[in-house]
């Protein structure tokens, strides 16, 4: 598989890192990025060639990655639109739409959209994918082999849920962190030096996420083993649920929904409309 990327920065680099891990050769990638120091450290690091901006080399590769930042992405695609014909186009920007990706692109169709997260600039990310109906079977195949690189993935049957995925997994490393700050300053402010703090809360997290995925249970199932009557867990939980936490967590993650939905249609908007 021949690969493009337009944008070098840390997705473009987390997913390159990754493939090359698993044997892909840098010499089968172009990367199309605008700095020039970050043009000389993808060469010299992956061993990828580089362009400033995407010309006659793209009509060589089978999949072209988009991986601006959602700002950029309308000037980026319009520069594109002339080299492309039958290439699979790849987009990883948040909030950009493929009917306004299609319109940019000069009305190419073959387009999957991807939502990955954080966790992927370690390999442990979960990315979100939708394609358009000229992506075939082989092109889904590409994707997932692309995009494995970076951690798990899971296909979505509407683009809409893009705004779920984003709501849920996008933000998501931010929550997980949220409560992670909690434990820390719980540790703290009870006695415990900071780094002892600090490993705890990043223990109890790996860990819990560990058995939830290897005992595959519920995990209202693995909260209740750990909560036995009359116990410290419980004392805990009770006063999360006076306060309503769920709830609010409930509350908190479909607002970053609506706003998902809303910078779909702010980055999706032309100068003159
Ligand atoms: N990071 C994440 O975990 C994450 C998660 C979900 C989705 N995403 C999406 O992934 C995309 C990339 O994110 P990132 O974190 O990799 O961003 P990034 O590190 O800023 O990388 C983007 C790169 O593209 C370059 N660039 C800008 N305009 C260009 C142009 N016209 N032609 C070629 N290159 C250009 C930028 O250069 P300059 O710095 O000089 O502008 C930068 O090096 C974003 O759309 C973001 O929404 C990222």
């Amino acid at each position: 598989m021949k690969l493009a990327f337009i944008g070098g920065g840390n997705m473009a680099t987390a997913i390159l890192g990754g493939l090359m891990a698993k044997g892909f050769r840098g010499a089968d990638a172009v990367v199309a990025e605008i700095d020039a120091a970050a043009r000389a450290r993808l060469a010299s690091e992956l061993g990828v060639s580089t362009v400033e901006a995407p010309g006659a080399e793209m009509a060589r590769v089978d999949v072209i990655v988009l991986a601006v930042k959602p700002q950029n992405m309308r000037e980026v695609a319009k520069s594109l639109a002339p080299h492309l014909s039958k290439q699979l186009v790849v987009s990883i920007a948040a909030g950009i739409r493929i009917a306004d990706l299609t319109r940019w692109l000069g009305g190419h169709s073959r387009i999957v959209r991807a939502m990955p997260n954080t966790p992927a600039l370690v390999q442990a990310g979960i990315t979100g994918l939708y394609a358009t109906d000229a992506v075939t079977l082989s092109d889904r195949e590409k994707v997932n082999e692309l995009l494995a690189a970076i951690g798990a993935t899971v296909w979505l049957d509407s683009e809409g849920d893009i705004d779920i995925v984003t709501a849920i997994s996008g933000s998501g490393p931010a929550y997980v962190f949220y409560v992670m700050e909690a434990l820390e300053a719980a540790a703290k402010d009870l006695g415990l030096a900071p780094d002892k703090a600090r490993t705890l809360a990043l223990w109890t997290f790996a860990g819990g996420a560990k058995l939830a995925a290897e005992r595959g249970l519920d995990p209202a199932v693995l909260r209740a083993q750990v909560t036995s009557k009359g116990g410290t867990t419980q004392a805990a939980i009770s006063v999360l649920d006076a306060a309503q936490v769920k709830a609010m967590f409930v509350a908190a993650i479909k607002a970053a929904h609506t706003r998902s939905q809303q910078l779909g249609d702010e980055f999706g908007k032309d100068p003159q409309s």
